[in-house]
């Protein structure tokens, strides 16, 4: 018989398991505005955002993930931020170094984390938020660049870690961070087209034919600031549409709530960590 007509199988997925590094939100507050998201005048619920935050590591820890903590710093805000930290790659770790001046201090305790872990650990010499402008997908590093990386730091890392970086520019205020615009997916990837530069889209366009493109509203919930094991895809439960696309591709959804984390432009994945 023929198959020539058939649509495509979708394909199997396969978990792996993943380590993970958190930072609890008890220093979690909205002071500033660093993103188009935060508004100082709006309150956070701190009890609230704890809750959210133990559901997320819950929720790794029964995929099957270890997920290790950083003690939080009193007096700094974004520091559950974790994704920011820096970038672990094969025992090696590039520290970040933060944009905004509320930042600043957070890289000293994350390049402190990673050397007392036993990563052989630089400071970045440009500016740089970690796995928040770097994703890994497949053998490759897509870097974010833009608003808060700066493109020396993607030449950095290619040093430090030998990884193949591929530069892609941001260009909307709300979608800072490549980890907000894009979502790695096993082998491929799922993004917003509208949030990258011409030369960065038809890069992506080439290198993922089977990208997802998610929808503005699910964007907006920051969708894409989610974090796929190869198999299941925790992302934010508002995101429905995104969750049927991700199971369309073979993907199990597991939806979370993380909302408060949203006031300050952060969702599942700038909380996580992966220490590759
Ligand atoms: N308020 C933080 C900032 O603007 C949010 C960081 C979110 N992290 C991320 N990886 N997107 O720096």
């Amino acid at each position: 018989m023929s198959t020539a007509f058939l649509p495509a199988p979708t394909p199997v997925r396969t978990a792996t398991p993943r380590r993970y590094l958190m930072c609890p939100p008890t220093s979690f507050a909205v002071t500033y505005t660093g993103n188009p998201w935060m508004d100082p005048s709006t309150p956070v619920d701190r009890d609230l955002a704890l809750h959210q935050w133990q559901v997320l590591r819950d929720t790794y820890r029964a995929l099957g993930h270890r997920v290790a903590t950083i003690d939080p710093v009193a007096d700094l805000p974004d520091m559950v931020f974790a994704a920011n930290g820096g970038f672990v790659r094969d025992g090696r770790a590039v520290a970040a170094r933060f944009r905004n001046p509320q930042r600043a201090a957070e890289a000293d305790a994350y390049a402190a984390w990673y050397a007392a872990a036993g990563y052989a650990t630089v400071a970045a010499e440009a500016p740089f938020e970690g796995e928040g402008d770097l994703l890994v997908v497949g053998d490759v590093v897509l870097a974010g660049h833009g608003f808060r990386t700066d493109p020396r730091a993607h030449r950095q890392v290619a040093e430090v870690t030998g990884a193949e970086i591929v530069s892609l520019e941001l260009v909307d205020p709300r979608y800072y961070h490549l980890d907000v615009a894009l979502c790695p997916l096993g082998d491929t990837i799922a993004y917003l087209p509208a949030a990258f530069a011409d030369a960065a889209r038809a890069e992506l366009e080439g290198r993922y034919p089977d990208a997802i493109e998610v929808t503005e509203e699910d964007a907006a919930w920051l969708a894409l600031n989610a974090l796929c094991d190869g198999l299941h895809v925790v992302l934010p439960v508002q995101a429905e549409t995104f969750a049927a696309q991700v199971a369309a591709a073979g993907f199990q959804p597991v939806p979370v709530d993380v909302s408060e984390f949203r006031k300050s432009g952060g969702g599942v994945k700038c909380m996580t960590a992966e220490l590759h």
